[in-house]
């Protein structure tokens, strides 16, 4: 199966098999046949974050599982579940059309539902984590409906179970063991727009609105966005290439010494994070090109497919971004998609 429409970096790979699964059943159906229970399994959702180097031998499962509504409400929380294969900017787009604010600020980020609370996926001050309440998933290792908070999920920065692997030294990964079904999200009733980015303050400023409605944080995001990142429909791309580095203040001092334009945030907890976007940018790389993999003009941050990329080329470029970066700054930088 030709996987280019799968993926929104558009890479031209094929699953050697791909099942789709339109509802929890489709999956317990089969995980019941011995055969295909025991089959390594790889599971996909919108294709946003991953950079595809080859064809795809595990069985490649495809969540397409519908379904929106609200399930549950509480004094402070609306409680609005979503299947994995809704289109995650479409759930937010309903959930704000329904009354039921808190998601705006994660407007057209690309993918599924089930695929953002693997990443955490995170814009404009507002994390998943945020507006999480449980998720439900099926244990392809043994076919068992599980569901897990959010301490359960071990969320972090573009980080959360789902990303490690069994046994990793976090020991409860469930990287490849496991495929959500389900997420609840809790949507505040005492809402209020959360406008620390600089580039909503901006917006702020730019329309004198005082206080924004939902809507209008939701508008300034899609513009925001559109202004600066490539529509995957249009290029291909999978977001930020790399997730944004933390470092000590001695360090940040140091590289301040010799860079005095350095793009840094003092943390809650005391670290400091950089922008990768900025330094990548330094580094010279926008619009640099490896084959028809090449650093967006726009955004440092962002690779994209000038078409006909192959994962090859991404990896490449990412890995010569990646020198030159540590050569210049003594920064590592991880990328933040998934490389299969
Ligand atoms: N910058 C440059 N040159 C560039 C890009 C950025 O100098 O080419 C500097 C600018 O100073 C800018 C700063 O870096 O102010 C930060 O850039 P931006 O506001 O575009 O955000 P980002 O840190 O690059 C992060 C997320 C995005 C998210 C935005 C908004 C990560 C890895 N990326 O990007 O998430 O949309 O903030 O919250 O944390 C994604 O994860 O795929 C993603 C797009």
């Amino acid at each position: 199966v030709p996987l280019q429409t799968y993926n929104t970096f558009g890479i031209a790979a094929r699953a050697l098999q791909l099942v789709r699964l339109r509802s929890e059943d489709d999956l317990h159906q089969l995980l019941a046949h011995a055969g295909h229970a025991a089959q390594p399994k790889f599971v996909l959702g919108g294709g946003s974050n991953v950079v595809i180097t080859g064809d795809i031998r595990p069985m490649t499962l495809k969540v397409e599982i519908p379904g929106k509504r609200l399930v549950a409400e509480t004094d402070r929380h609306w409680i609005v579940e979503a299947g994995a294969g809704e289109v995650w900017h479409d759930l937010v787009a309903w959930t704000l059309a329904q009354g039921w604010p808190g998601l705006e600020n994660l407007a057209l980020v690309p993918g599924t539902v089930g695929a953002a609370p693997v990443q955490n996926i995170g814009a404009y001050g507002v994390e998943l984590q945020d507006r999480f309440h449980e998720l439900d998933a099926i244990d392809l290792r043994n076919g068992q409906t599980f569901t897990l908070n959010a301490a359960q999920c071990g969320f972090g920065y573009r980080d959360s179970v789902f990303k490690h692997p069994p046994g990793d030294a976090r020991d409860h990964g469930l990287a490849g063991c496991a495929v959500i079904v389900r997420v609840r999200f809790a949507l505040p009733k005492q809402w209020q727009p959360e406008l620390d980015y600089l580039d909503l303050q901006r917006k702020q400023a730019e329309t004198g609105v005082a206080r924004p409605t939902a809507q209008q944080v939701f508008d300034w995001v899609c513009a925001i966005r559109r202004a600066k990142l490539p529509d995957p429909a249009v290029i291909g791309n999978a977001g930020s290439f790399f997730k944004n580095p933390t470092c000590t203040e001695a360090q940040v001092r140091d590289i301040i010494a010799r860079e005095p334009k350095l793009v840094h945030y003092p943390m809650p907890d005391g670290s400091i994070k950089l922008a990768a976007g900025w330094l990548i940018d330094a580094c010279g790389w926008k619009g640099k090109a490896v084959g028809k993999a090449a650093v967006y003009d726009k955004q440092a941050l962002v690779l994209v497919n000038k078409g006909g990329a192959t994962g090859g080329e991404v990896m490449t470029l990412a890995k010569s971004i990646q020198t030159s970066v540590y050569e210049r700054f003594g920064i590592r930088l991880e990328p933040e998609p998934v490389v299969v």
